[in-house]
């Protein structure tokens, strides 16, 4: 992170009523998962009030089919952490769409047992993600956007899948 980038990350946790238990979760995720990044952003809830919030933001790797597959997610953390369970969304890059099921809603938002069932200190943000990557390995929440007016269809020009496409 950026000095600046550690600077904002500093004030914003000092509105976290949790902040001790906030910092060493977000830390050991971050340690594990590369791709994850803490960012902070205005989140907007169904009331259209909005509020500055943590999230940890960007790909949790996904196993499907033999091939692993970044999943793009963004974990919100209220200022109530982990008292109460972070708000999940899948965040489909433009190449992809969202694939709507009992886990993912048609805004990309995440729906697990283990978040309606959150209870510190069972429940955390390494485990929480544990789960996803066994749900989204056996229902993937993104699929691939239909390449739009290709003449030549399903051609994959850059070869085999390295990680980074979908099925
Ligand atoms: C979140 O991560 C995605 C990549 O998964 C990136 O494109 C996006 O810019 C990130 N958003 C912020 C606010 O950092
Ligand atoms: C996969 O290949 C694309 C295009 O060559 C590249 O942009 C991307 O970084 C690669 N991803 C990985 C995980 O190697």
């Amino acid at each position: 992170l950026s000095v600046i980038q550690s600077a904002l990350f500093l004030f914003f946790i000092l509105q976290y009523k949790y902040r001790d238990l906030t910092v060493r979760e977000i830390g050991n995720v971050i340690a594990q998962y590369k791709d994850l990044k803490p960012v902070t952003d205005a989140y907007v809830f169904n009331d259209g009030s909005s509020r500055e919030l943590m999230s940890l933001n960007g790909t949790v790797p996904v196993a499907y089919r033999g091939n692993t597959y970044n999943i793009p997610v963004c974990l919100w953390l209220l200022d109530t952490y982990p008292y109460n369970p972070p708000i999940c969304f899948v965040k489909p890059t433009s190449t992809m769409m969202i694939k709507t099921g009992k886990h993912v809603d048609a805004n990309g938002k995440i729906y697990l047992p283990y978040l309606h069932e959150w209870k510190h200190p069972h429940s955390d943000l390494y485990g929480l993600i544990q789960v996803m990557i066994v749900v989204f390995g056996e229902e993937p929440p993104v699929f691939s956007r239909p390449a739009a007016q290709t003449p030549y269809p399903s051609y994959q020009a850059a070869g085999p899948p390295n990680g980074s496409s979908l099925p």
